[in-house]
């Protein structure tokens, strides 16, 4: 075995406690100094290069989202909107393919709640509540958000259609 294989003894010892002048390894080194070029570049990002934290890009994601998000609208207004969004149709064609599978085709409940009695688990079942709770959902009940799911005319057109149901079963 040639000598600069022994491991060397280095020259400080304590209470007869010695120390192996053992290089690190590479492995090692390598991801010692990885670190310090990742928090370099990850600084020069953040600080001077514009990069966007993550407060930041969840306002860019909001942006992308439908115009209808956080929309208010007013009681009156649904009044008349619910009077002339051919609301039996149009409305219906939507319920039958988004909401019955879960509230029934007759609206009498399923996995979702009767429609048509007038026991309402949130709020009074007025116009403005519909639209609010069809928009926001209930989404820990698994009732979907559906302001970020139809468009804003077939929201209009559905939670009509779900309003007028209230009180038709009694
Ligand atoms: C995946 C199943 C599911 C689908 C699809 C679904 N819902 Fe729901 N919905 C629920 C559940 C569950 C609740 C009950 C929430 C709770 O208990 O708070 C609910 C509650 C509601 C309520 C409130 C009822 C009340 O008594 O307060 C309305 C209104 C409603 N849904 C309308 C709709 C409309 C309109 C659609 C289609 C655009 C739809 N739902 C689609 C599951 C669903």
């Amino acid at each position: 075995m040639s000598n600069d294989q022994e491991p060397k003894l280095m020259d400080h010892h304590y209470d007869g406690i010695k120390e192996y002048d053992n290089p690190l390894p590479n492995w090692w080194l390598m991801t010692f100094f990885g670190t310090i070029i990742f928090s370099f570049v990850y600084f020069v990002h953040y600080t001077v290069g514009g990069g966007h934290t993550q407060p930041q890009e969840l306002a860019d994601e909001m942006l992308k989202l439908p115009k209808s998000l956080g929309k208010v609208w007013s009681e009156s207004q649904l009044k008349v909107l619910f009077e002339e969004k051919n609301i039996n149709v149009a409305g219906a064609a939507v319920y039958s393919q988004k909401c019955a599978s879960c509230h029934k085709a007759d609206g009498k409940g399923l996995i979702g709640p009767n429609l048509t009695d007038n026991i309402w688990i949130h709020g009074s079942g007025s116009r403005l509540e519909v639209v609010n709770l069809v928009s926001k959902g209930v989404l820990e009940k698994g009732m979907p958000a559906w302001e970020v799911l139809l468009s804003e005319e077939e929201l209009i057109q559905v939670s009509g259609y779900v309003y007028f149901m209230r009180g038709l079963s009694q």
